[in-house]
């Protein structure tokens, strides 16, 4: 039943545009509740799916039902989800618009006299640590008459056990607290800590939540059961549904109505707060192989769930008023690129943000340490590690943009671990752990090797971080470790062996010209952080070093046959995006000379396809962030907008209905395989330089 409803959805994207507006523009999949790697709830959109025709779904395309009704006048309109409810009829609301923001996605329906409107509003909040790792997202339905009369209006709205687990015939439990807030919770009758099944967290609990004012009523049951209730009713019942059971298995659902009461044409509103808590959130690895176990950061400020979904839901307007800055800040900075690039930035935040998790950990007499912040990102869709360094790097200008110590937050976990001495290799970490939510280490050295990339990833963000945080503590601790990984990149730089860059799809090659930059200009920032730290010996040695190289590697990389750099060395008829280069610039190195520039800036121009720049010769896909990352290093401003055309035009293409995919076909526009990842963070990159 329910996936033939979501079929349905879909085959009809493919017959009709959408009828509403969409503001800036209707991008593949709608942010809907965004907060963390497992709270990422979407709705898929392909041409245009309203808010009521399909069901919203998890990052990774499962079903997570979340319904909604309103009644008006003793008539039911239904304005999310795709409910079927036998016996209580009910119409679809009409959906007059929709609009996204950085924090927002914002849909107005019209329901007979009313006008709902709905905002889904997953905060950012990058420098309040303990709001930044509340993992509860909002909806808030307020609801105005159009006709000048009031009108009786109730509001309803329900969650499916599908949030609870990433299979349904897993048996969930729940309860309903009643203080101050109406609170169901959810949770597996047999969790299974740190584990995941198709990507959703296996353990943990699952809150739907409304204020206990007046008019709001509470109920759990089964499907049709509390919705039909609430259609033929008005007003939940306190029957009890206690017959724990599968998620599949007559489809509980977690209902919360609220009675607005006479609505005239001021709004009456109703705030839902949605989320998942697990504690502890984060298995670390520790000296000695120790393993920390570590919670998210506002434990520090609330003990008990309900205590911060209390203030979660009471924070509703103050959270906007900060929603609604930072929205008007991006549309500002991003805007003075172009309208399209603010559009593509706003769509990337959640997103990007969503992988990360804020965690502190107790100290010996169990208080919270907040002085020993970690956090870890998810490397969502791609293979879900822990802090991969080379999906932190693409992100990592969301990072400078909005809180560049949230950076140094994420570098912390790697350099301790590889300060421990528990890792063998002599170039950086691919990652922590080869599953999320586990940060176990690589004690046996045989991660995913990308020994030039990681090594200059980790010397790049070092300095970036250091300069924009302008703390040299970080560095200053771990130079011996970067200082390693610098004499890794004098050796293998110039000359990469053969090995995987960042884009492993592509396969391994030898002599990689634009992993040889990556490597030069690590050297390079090594010598920029031996300055800082007051070691001029070695910033003259290592910046001569990487002088010499660029030299060399003009030479090696050079095609002979055609005006551009070569994709790797002796291969005249290949190129790349040499999208490497953007550290150069960024960090204002004056590295690679300038004809570099001019002539890739000439090159790229004669080899853009319908939605963009290939990646490089062996295929005809490209990545969105490397995209972006070139565009801010081309010397023409035609051509930077090309980039952000081409990415805006695949983007709107109406071709796909995934959370953002950064990997897709620059001829057919159609999405590769990846989804939702946080590497979205590098479309920030043209708002640093
Ligand atoms: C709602 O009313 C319809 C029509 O009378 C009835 O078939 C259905 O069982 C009712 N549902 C509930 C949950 O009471
Ligand atoms: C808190 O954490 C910091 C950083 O890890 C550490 O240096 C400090 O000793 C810790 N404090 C206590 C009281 O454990
Ligand atoms: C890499 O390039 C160098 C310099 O041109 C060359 O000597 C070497 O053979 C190349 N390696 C491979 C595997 O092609
Ligand atoms: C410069 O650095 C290289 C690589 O670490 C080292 O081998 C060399 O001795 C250094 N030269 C000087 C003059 O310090």
């Amino acid at each position: 039943m329910r996936s033939q409803l979501l079929c349905a959805g879909f085959f009809a994207l493919q017959a009709f545009a959408a009828s509403w507006t969409s503001t800036p523009f209707n991008p593949p999949s709608i942010p809907l509740a965004v907060r963390t790697p497992y709270l990422n709830t979407w709705l898929p959109q392909g041409q245009g799916v309203a808010l009521n025709d399909a069901w919203p779904s998890f990052w990774a395309g499962q079903i997570t039902a979340w319904s909604g009704f309103v009644k008006v006048d003793g008539k039911s309109y239904s304005f999310l989800g795709a409910p079927v409810v036998d016996g209580s009829p009910f119409d679809k609301a009409t959906q007059k618009s929709f609009t996204f923001t950085s924090t927002q996605s914002i849909f107005v329906l019209s329901a007979g006299p009313v006008d709902v409107t709905v905002t889904f509003l997953s905060p950012v909040e990058a420098t309040d640590l303990v709001k930044q790792s509340i993992p509860l997202s909002y909806m808030h339905v307020s609801v105005a008459s159009t006709d000048g009369a009031s009108h009786s209006v109730q509001v309803y709205s329900d969650i499916s056990g599908e949030w609870v687990s990433g299979a349904t015939e897993w048996d969930i439990q729940w309860s309903t607290t009643t203080t101050d807030i109406l609170s169901h919770q959810i949770s597996l009758v047999s969790p299974a800590k740190y584990e995941e099944v198709n990507d959703h967290s296996q353990y943990g609990t699952w809150y739907y939540s409304i204020l206990n004012s007046k008019g709001a009523t509470a109920q759990i049951g089964r499907d049709v059961v509390v919705r039909g209730q609430f259609l033929n009713n008005s007003v939940l019942s306190t029957v009890k549904d206690n017959n724990f059971r599968a998620i599949s298995d007559s489809w509980p659902v977690f209902g919360l109505a609220k009675d607005l009461g006479k609505v005239g044409s001021t709004a009456a509103a109703v705030t839902y707060a949605i989320g998942h808590i697990r504690d502890p959130a984060i298995k670390y690895v520790l000296a000695g192989n120790v393993k920390q176990e570590r919670s998210l950061y506002f434990w520090s400020k609330f003990s008990t769930a309900q205590q911060l979904i209390s203030f979660f839901l009471n924070d509703y307007n103050t959270a906007l008023a900060t929603a609604n800055a930072l929205d008007k800040k991006v549309q500002t900075d991003a805007g003075k690129i172009s309208p399209d690039y603010a559009g593509i930035v706003e769509l990337s935040i959640r997103q990007s943000l969503t992988a990360n998790e804020l965690t502190i950990s107790k100290n010996a007499f169990g208080q919270w340490n907040t002085s020993d912040v970690l956090y870890f990102m998810k490397e969502i869709s791609s293979d879900g590690n822990t802090n991969t360094v080379d999906v932190m790097f693409p992100a990592s200008p969301i990072f400078l943009y909005l809180n560049p110590k949230l950076g140094e937050y994420l570098l912390e976990p790697l350099y301790r671990y590889q300060a421990s001495g528990l890792y063998p290799n002599k170039w950086s970490v691919h990652d922590m752990g080869a599953h999320y939510p586990k940060a176990d280490g690589h004690n046996d050295g045989t991660d995913e090797a990308m020994p030039v990339e990681e090594s200059g990833n980790m010397l790049i963000m070092a300095l970036s971080f250091a300069r924009a945080t302008n703390d040299l503590t970080q560095i200053r601790r771990y130079q011996k470790l970067l200082d390693q990984w610098t004499q890794y990149l004098i050796e293998d730089s110039l000359i990469p062996a053969f090995q995987l860059s960042t884009d492993d799809f592509a396969g391994q090659l030898a002599n990689q010209t634009n992993l040889a930059i990556k490597g030069i200009i690590g050297i390079r920032c090594m010598a920029e952080i031996s300055k800082l730290l007051g070691d001029n010996k070695k910033y003259t040695n290592y910046s001569s070093i990487a002088a010499d190289y660029v030299t060399q590697w003009q030479t090696l990389s050079a095609s002979k046959t055609g005006p551009h750099l070569t994709l790797a060395y002796n291969n005249d008829a290949s190129w790349g995006l040499a999208y490497n280069l953007f550290s150069d610039v960024h960090l204002g190195l004056k590295l690679f000379p300038q004809s570099v520039y001019d002539e890739q800036t000439a090159w790229y121009k004669t080899v853009a396809n319908k939605y963009g720049v290939p990646l490089d010769t062996r295929h005809t896909y490209t990545k969105s962030d490397w995209e972006i990352w070139t565009s801010a290093i081309v010397t023409d401003t035609s051509l930077r907008d090309l980039f952000i055309s081409s990415i805006k035009g695949y983007l709107s293409s109406g071709l796909n209905n995934q959370a953002f995919p950064d990997w897709y076909d620059t001829i057919t526009g159609v999405a590769e395989g990846f989804r939702a990842r946080p590497v979205s963070g590098g479309h920030l990159a043209l708002l640093l330089v």
